[in-house]
């Protein structure tokens, strides 16, 4: 027995190694090499800190003025922002870093990053796995700490790849640029429509990399295509971002990840989802607070086809959340979810940091599903005490 056992854990353990071979060759989710900039260049980390030749920062390399800013570092009158740890990078104008990257040919990955702008000018990263590039405006600052993280995502062309940050910027002040910080990648998957649900990825389970130890949630910028998106199912069709939150960090109805609205009007998260012409359809959702002091009151306006709804969040007793439900009759095979906060909240400690209410479990069923649901019980009992006599 014992050894019999034991040779099963020498092929468990022979497979482990063969998978994580294969991911280890792959490249796994999570931070990519110094995508921290902690490691030291060669020469140590120098007082001056631009990199001094084009590979000089380990595993990238660089074009044009990057420097490796330091935590403390003072620019002017302006102590500079370092997202984490001790160390990250700062684009000059035109300047940019780039990684090549081992990557699934035709996958979807979502990189994850720490941006923080330095000056008040417009500034803005232009990040992209050639050919497609995605634009982030640094202008909004959600954040009093002046840095967010943000998630972007990209179907992948080619198994050797380069992952690029630039600044397209040509500010006068040429110490002025973005500061980015603590990068990962993480390959995507789109979870399967439950049989019971329209809405895919309505838990919002599947989403980008975030760090363990990031409080900030993961910012989500506009993203108007459902097919590339770092929320699988959804778009993101504002100009602003909405917030990817975690259960570490902030109250989540359900499971592990939610969506917080920022900015009212401007962050609106949207999906269109599979309906019947002339059925009757529930749309229910959890509205919950994020317990990060967000300024009530708080409400969503909730699309479902032609109905819209503002549901104001108003939980019994403790609970940080609530049950919503917005009744609706589809006119095509197509109706589009949406939500956006009715609100432009921001936190009660610092009075600027963005918050809004927090959005979960979307579900979009026929009206009737409850009364087939009892059915199913029913049918389900009776089965049960029918074996209970056979077994008897
Ligand atoms: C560096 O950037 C400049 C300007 O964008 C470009 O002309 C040049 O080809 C780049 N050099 C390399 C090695 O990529
Ligand atoms: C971003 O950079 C890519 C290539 O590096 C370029 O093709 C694209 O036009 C740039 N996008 C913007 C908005 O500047
Ligand atoms: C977050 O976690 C990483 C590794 O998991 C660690 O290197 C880093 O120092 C942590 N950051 C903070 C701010 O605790
Ligand atoms: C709500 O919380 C308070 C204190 O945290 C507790 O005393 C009270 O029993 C709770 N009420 C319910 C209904 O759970
Ligand atoms: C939605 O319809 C159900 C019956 O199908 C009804 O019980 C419920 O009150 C309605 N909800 C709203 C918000 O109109």
């Amino acid at each position: 027995m014992v050894r019999r056992s034991c040779r099963g854990a020498k092929w468990v353990s022979l497979v482990v190694l063969i998978f994580a071979l294969f991911a280890t060759i792959l490249g796994e989710d999570g931070l990519i090499s110094n995508g921290d900039f902690e490691t030291p260049p060669a020469g140590g980390f120098s007082s001056e800190g631009v990199a001094d030749g084009p590979t000089s920062i380990p595993s990238w390399r660089s074009n044009g003025t990057v420097e490796l800013v330091q935590s403390g570092q003072r620019q002017g009158g302006m102590i500079l922002v370092v997202p984490e740890g001790t160390h990250a990078v700062r684009l000059g104008n035109d300047a940019e870093i780039s990684q090549e990257l081992t990557l699934e040919k035709g996958a979807m990955y979502s990189v994850t990053f720490s941006a923080a702008r330095t000056c008040a000018q417009l500034e803005s990263l232009n990040v992209s796995i050639p050919p497609a590039s995605h634009s982030i405006d640094l202008q909004t600052l959600y954040n009093i700490q002046g840095w967010d993280p943000y998630a972007v995502s990209f179907e992948v062309e080619d198994d050797r790849t380069k992952l690029v940050f630039k600044n397209p910027g040509m500010e006068d002040d040429p110490t002025c640029g973005p500061i980015i910080d603590d990068i990962a990648i993480k390959k995507l998957f789109t979870p399967d429509r439950p049989k019971d649900n329209a809405v895919v990825n309505g838990d919002f389970e599947e989403g980008p990399w975030m760090f363990r130890n990031t409080t900030l949630g993961v910012l989500l910028p506009t993203n108007l295509d459902e097919e590339i998106s770092s929320l699988p199912g959804w778009i993101v069709e504002s100009n602003r971002a909405v917030r990817y939150i975690d259960s570490y960090h902030f109250s989540v109805p359900q499971g592990k990840r939610a969506v917080e609205l920022l900015s009212g009007k401007e962050g609106i998260i949207s999906q269109m989802v599979e309906t019947k012409a002339d059925k009757d359809y529930q749309l229910t959702f959890s509205l919950g607070h994020a317990n990060d002091k967000c300024k009530q009151p708080l409400a969503v306006m909730a699309f479902a086809g032609d109905q819209a709804q503002n549901i104001h969040y108003a939980p019994n007793s403790n609970s940080t959340f609530q049950g919503a439900t917005v009744n609706f009759t589809a006119k095509a095979e197509r109706t589009r979810v949406a939500f956006y906060s009715v609100y432009y909240n921001t936190r009660t400690d610092d009075m600027s940091s963005l918050c809004g209410p927090v959005v979960d479990d979307v579900r979009v069923w026929f009206s009737a599903a409850w009364r087939n649901a009892y059915g199913g019980l029913f049918g389900v009992g009776i089965g049960f005490w029918a074996l209970l006599l056979v077994l008897v």
